[in-house]
């Protein structure tokens, strides 16, 4: 855990999709708000504008039918990270800030990984694009895919009132276990900074066990949370 040169403090929240991590971002980013800590809420990919571009390539199916090759994807999930931190997350640092995000360098090691991204490769990218940097607290919200994934399915549906169909295959959801599986080991390799929250529980229990997690290293570096 390290983040040389700066006094803020960096918590990044992951997890497989439907997890839960926009609405406990949500609930902590209010909680902060409410006692008035200096606080900066972000997300990868697309924390900044020109982040905002990568996001929509990443995303969107390109109207050609061409989909990014694993490298190239991942090179631009690692560009949107280098301005990231660029632009937002190490001034915010600097300037004394907690730093809230939603999905970060984890992410990219689960899903890039568990899409065949030899771990080398992996390690050679984080070296370059975070330097010492890590996460003071990384919430790791665990669930089973297969429960999380009919989250999903629920939400989408309610998006603008839109019918917006999402199905996940036996494919997709092997594959979504296997991301599990990658987030739960580096949990298991990194106990000091990646606390497992889980996830199944009602949206209050939830925030409960993540502020029993953030209030205590809020506190150890001088932010007066209660
Ligand atoms: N603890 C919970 N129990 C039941 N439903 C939840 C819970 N937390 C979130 N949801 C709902 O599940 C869906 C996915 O949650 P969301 O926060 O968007 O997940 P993520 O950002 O991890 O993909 C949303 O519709 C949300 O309202
Ligand atoms: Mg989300």
């Amino acid at each position: 855990m390290s983040s040389q040169g700066t006094h803020g403090v960096l918590i990044t929240m992951e997890g497989v999709e439907g997890s839960g991590k926009s609405t406990q971002l949500l609930r902590l980013s209010e909680r902060l708000r409410r006692l008035e800590v200096p606080m900066v809420v972000t997300k990868e990919p697309g924390g900044t504008p020109l982040g905002q571009e990568i996001r929509r390539l990443l995303l969107q199916p390109h109207a050609s039918g061409e989909a990014w090759c694993a490298e190239a994807e991942l090179l631009l999930f690692y560009a949107d990270r280098a301005q990231h931190l660029h632009g937002v997350i190490r001034p915010a640092l600097e300037a004394g800030k907690i730093v809230l995000c939603d999905r970060f360098e984890d992410s990219t090691r689960a899903y890039q990984g568990a899409s065949g991204v030899p771990e080398f490769v992996l390690d050679r990218l984080h070296e370059l694009v975070l330097q010492r940097l890590r996460p003071h607290l990384t919430l790791l919200l665990d669930m089973d895919p297969q429960v999380s994934l009919q989250r999903v399915e629920v939400r989408n549906l309610g998006y603008g009132g839109a019918f917006q169909e999402t199905r996940f295959d036996e494919a997709q959801l092997e594959f979504h276990q296997r991301v599990r599986n990658r987030f739960l080991a580096i949990a298991k390799a990194e106990p000091q900074r990646v606390a497992l929250i889980p996830a199944r529980s009602t949206p209050a229990e939830v925030e409960h066990a993540v502020w029993q997690r953030v209030a205590p290293l809020l506190r150890n570096a001088g932010f007066q949370v209660g």
